[in-house]
């Protein structure tokens, strides 16, 4: 039976710790301690934290023997994108582990001869049980419900084995090969039989995007389908999720099914009554007493009245939530509306972490704000330069070439740039990054492409504002972490306009990714300058979700409409960033275009106020206010 423990402050930590335990106490045993490590985003912060137990507090390594789980296939081990490569970058390079203690499988092993790929992988299994079985097997998780990478259909009692890799899985490991034609159709794995030998397992699990997986793997049958299920019958398996990743647990997701509930917590009530609304697909107005008896909501109206009351209470609040007037609607009573009347005319910025997602997430937003009139700036929090295509380089600086040489301008510079360039770009590999050079002009593109939508969105161009945050320009998909530089940079722009509103990509539950650090960089700059300046006082800060996840009805605080019309401008607005079009180097794991995304989030929000009997809008984009 698995143990399941979720929102755990200092996770990361308590996690290191009890790897550590299990390493010091064989330590004293005069013993090895036998890890089973995996790879991806889930363990880093893990990792991260062992490193720091060797580095400040003495950790050795000395006596750890590790296996990884699994390897791409196939792959040479000096590669970037292999997991060799992972361990050594994140783990290993920083501890006295001895290399030769540390086992991956071997992604340059031939296919010539079948038999010796069986061969290859018996004698994993044979290393594995000769050191005496794994003592703690870490393991991330799929969306598809794959530990290590045993696919849906894997079987129970499964070995090490070369197996082809599930088309989500491909493109959720999308992000760190440079096109998806790179990404390798097969891996070699640990079986399901060798990740159940293990004598303890913990299956880590973060963010919003495995929020389903999870319920899956804790609540649902066991079945093949979803691997992880068969965790269920380990008798020492402990589950570790944060609050995102444990959100669709009946416990969490819809408390008041299994226990009782203090219903004056608004927020709660709130969302009960939207999750009633969705079973009984009725809107707010028309729930009775029944409904909320027979769906395990009785002491909600026991506690609060009749359902009349409480379906006006909640009809009111999401009623309130709704507002034309981003920017506050001028000399109007605002007690109930998500914005103040005054200043009639206000000073907006718009962080942007990558130089699209102003468009994409709060296009509309940005369009109405600049239509009634307020200062809006765009800041662009990162250069976006690790996600142009190579050929895009060669388009644009042939395009300089052409255009000095049609202009009678001086080219020799340009002629240099184009002849390298192109040479560079043709003898790179798929596994290489790019020069300064290259990464400057991608880097160019992408600027011209928010200039040019903020040109068309209305505002001059000296208010887009292009700060390079530092912790960025790796060259890689792997970022610095962010210093004082990078809060300088958000505070300097903010005490320059002094807005009366901020608005930030709100992606709370990403862990590592950029939209979270640059928030982080955020909060920070206002947590510095709460203390000295007086305008924070009045300036709201407004989240918005970028381009995967959407708030819940029940969170959001303002929800803006678009009408048709401006439906169609944002999507122009969204076009301008060509090098995104079509496909985008790093799509993620959803196929449509980030437009297309935009207005199924925009319209599926619109729809759901609409289906608890609010007025019908034809799309409407969403924030939640954050208090500092
Ligand atoms: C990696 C592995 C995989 C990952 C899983 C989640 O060695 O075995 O099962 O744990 O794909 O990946 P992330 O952590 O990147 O979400």
């Amino acid at each position: 039976m698995a143990n399941l423990v979720y929102s755990e402050e200092n996770r990361f930590e308590k996690l290191a710790k009890q790897i550590a335990d299990l390493i010091v106490e064989r330590q004293k045993e005069g013993k090895n301690a036998v890890l089973g490590m995996a790879t991806g985003s889930t363990p880093v912060k893990v990792y991260e934290e062992l490193i720091r137990l060797h580095q400040e507090e003495g950790l050795s390594f000395q006596n750890v023997i590790t296996f990884n789980l699994d390897e791409y296939y196939p792959m040479p081990a000096h590669s970037i994108n292999s997991y060799a490569h992972f361990m050594r970058e994140y783990l290993f390079d920083h501890v006295d582990i001895k290399p030769e203690n540390t086992h991956i499988p071997d992604g340059s092993t031939s296919l010539e001869n079948v038999e010796e790929m069986i061969k290859y992988c018996t004698g994993y299994e044979k290393k594995i049980a000769d050191v005496g079985g794994i003592d703690l097997q870490i393991l991330g998780i799929g969306r598809n419900g794959h530990i290590g990478f045993n696919e849906p259909g894997s079987a129970y009692n499964s070995g090490t084995r070369l197996i082809t890799l599930d088309a989500k899985t491909r493109m959720d490991n999308s992000s760190h090969f440079m096109g998806n034609e790179n990404i390798p159709r097969k891996a070699l794995t640990m079986g399901i039989g060798t990740i159940l030998r293990a004598k303890a397992i913990i299956l880590m699990a973060w963010g919003p995007g495995k929020a389903s997986i999870v319920q899956k793997t804790v609540e649902g049958d066991l079945t093949g389908q979803i691997p992880a299920t068969y965790l269920q019958r380990h008798d020492n398996v402990q589950i570790v999720v944060d609050d995102p990743a444990a959100a669709e647990l009946t416990r969490l997701k819809t408390p008041w099914l299994v226990k009782m509930c203090t219903w004056s917590d608004n927020s709660l009530r709130r969302r009960a009554v939207v999750w009633l609304c969705q079973k009984t697909k009725k809107s707010i107005l028309k729930l009775t007493d029944e409904d909320y008896n027979e769906n395990g909501m009785s002491d909600l109206i026991a506690q609060q009245g009749q359902a009349y009351q409480v379906n006006i209470q909640v009809f009111n609040e999401l009623q309130h939530t709704i507002t034309g007037w981003p920017g506050g609607k001028p000399y109007s009573d605002d007690t109930h509306r998500p914005e103040r009347a005054f200043p009639a005319k206000k000073r907006a910025i718009i962080f942007s972490p990558h130089p699209d997602d102003d468009v994409i997430s709060m296009g509309g937003t940005f369009l109405r704000l600049v239509d009634q009139g307020h200062q809006v700036h765009v800041a662009y929090q990162t250069s976006g330069n690790i996600a142009v295509f190579d050929d895009d380089v060669v388009r644009f600086v042939d395009f300089a070439l052409d255009f000095n040489r049609d202009m009678g301008y001086e080219d020799k510079e340009v002629q240099k740039l184009y002849t390298n360039v192109k040479k560079y770009l043709k003898e790179k590999k798929a596994d290489q990054q790019d020069s300064p050079e290259i990464r400057k002009i991608k880097g160019v593109i992408r600027r011209g492409e928010a200039k040019a939508a903020c040109r068309f969105c209305g505002i001059p161009d000296e208010n887009a504002h292009f700060l390079n945050m530092p912790f960025y320009e790796t060259g890689q998909t792997r970022k610095k972490p962010i210093g004082q530089e990078d809060v300088d940079i958000i505070k300097n722009l903010l005490n320059e306009i002094r807005p009366h509103q901020v608005y930030a990509a709100g992606d709370l539950a990403d862990p590592h990714g950029t939209h979270k650090v640059c928030l982080d960089a955020i909060f920070e700059a206002f947590r510095q300058l709460k203390e000295t300046e007086d305008w924070v006082k009045d300036c709201y800060l407004w989240l918005y979700r970028g381009a995967w996840h959407e708030w819940s009805v029940d969170e959001i605080e303002m929800a803006v409409p678009i009408s048709p019309p401006e439906l169609e401008r944002k999507r122009k607005a969204i076009f301008k960033h060509q090098s995104q079009k079509d496909t985008a180097v790093f799509p993620g794991n959803d196929p449509r275009e980030f437009w297309q995304r935009a207005e199924d989030r925009n319209r599926a929000t619109a729809q759901i106020y609409n289906q608890l009997g609010l007025a019908e809008y034809e799309a409407m984009e969403a924030f939640v206010r954050w208090h500092f």
